[in-house]
């Protein structure tokens, strides 16, 4: 008989076409948000659930889901939004969708360090005020060649935003829970506490997993740690940034600007945000083009089949 599986989002076509060739599935044509009774009550009947970033499913969601659920499938690398050790409590493994949207996520890291050290947020309000004016001191802003770049989380994507990042000719520093080898360093220097990397980041980019250990890393006092008149970006998750003490560092000029493409309960931002000229604010597009996102829900399909195929899945993360 056929599995069931609850698919919370909608795909692009092409994968849910896939997907309904596999499975009897229960898709969601209108992309609604469901909440998370209608999420539970949708997977009644279901043996499986591929899931998305927009669903926070906690130990409360998992534990009134029906017995029959096996595996949440998530759309996505980052499962921060999946009580992971709840899940595995209940016997559901939790999957991820790793190594297809490093390229495309570090391209929107890299946007947001160009983004915010270019002032390309000021540069478009003069340009839609149709009254800017060339001149020798217009809107001047940081370059990168030259300048040092610390990465919060040498994953891959971390990685990927160093390789692109020193042919921009900047210095790479890194922090993470382990020091690389030399090889896969590629140059860049290892730091043994977020202090030391701070202090050397003329630019930050942000590219850790979300989890207790990372809740706020960035707050009143970590931001003391940089150089003042340094550019933080994110590209990970939202929940690293206190943004009530980053939005009074860019008033205060500690910090020049802001790249972001991540936010803490989004789709909501932290609406002073908005109102500082020096941020630089995308709405999470980080893995959004067409061969990211249809090679990630094809990854997610594949981690349901494997599990279903052979009982396990190498990407499971719980
Ligand atoms: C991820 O996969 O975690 C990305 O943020 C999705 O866009």
């Amino acid at each position: 008989m056929k599995k069931k599986i609850l698919i919370t989002r909608k795909l692009l076509r092409s994968n849910e076409d896939r997907a309904s060739k596999l499975w009897d599935v229960k898709l969601n044509l209108n992309d609604e948000i469901h909440s998370s009774k209608k999420l539970i009550e949708l997977s009644q009947g279901c043996d499986g659930i591929l899931s998305s970033l927009t669903e926070k499913i906690d130990e409360n969601i998992l534990n009134s889901l029906p017995k029959s659920i096996k595996i949440i499938s998530n759309f996505a690398v980052g499962f921060g939004n999946i009580d992971v050790e709840a899940a595995k409590k209940r016997n559901i493994i939790v999957t991820n969708t790793p190594d297809v949207l490093t390229d495309a996520t570090a391209e929107i890291a890299m946007l947001l360090i160009l983004g915010a050290c270019r002032r390309t947020n000021e540069g478009i309000n003069w340009v839609k005020k149709e009254n800017w004016k060339w001149s020798a001191d217009f809107l001047i802003g940081k370059q990168l060649t030259g300048s040092r770049l610390g990465i919060l989380g040498m994953g891959r994507i971390g990685r990927a935003v160093a390789k692109i990042a020193k042919s921009f000719g900047m210095e790479i520093h890194y922090r993470n829970r382990k020091k690389l080898s030399p090889d896969v360093e590629n140059g860049a220097k290892y730091h043994d506490s977020i202090k030391s990397l701070f202090s050397v980041s003329d630019v930050l980019s942000i590219c850790c997993p979300a989890t207790k250990e990372t809740k706020d890393i960035i707050n009143k006092e970590t931001l003391e740690y940089f150089p003042t008149g340094a550019i933080i970006t994110n590209v990970a998750r939202g929940d690293m940034i206190d943004d009530e003490a980053m939005v009074q560092a860019l008033i205060n000029r500690k910090i020049y600007a802001v790249g972001l493409d991540v936010y803490k309960g989004e789709p909501k931002i932290y609406r002073e945000y908005l109102k500082q000229p020096t941020a630089f604010i995308l709405p999470h597009l980080g893995s959004a083009t067409k061969k990211t996102r249809t090679a990630m829900a094809d990854l997610a399909i594949s981690n349901i089949e494997e599990f279903f195929n052979t009982g396990k899945c190498k990407n499971t993360v719980n």
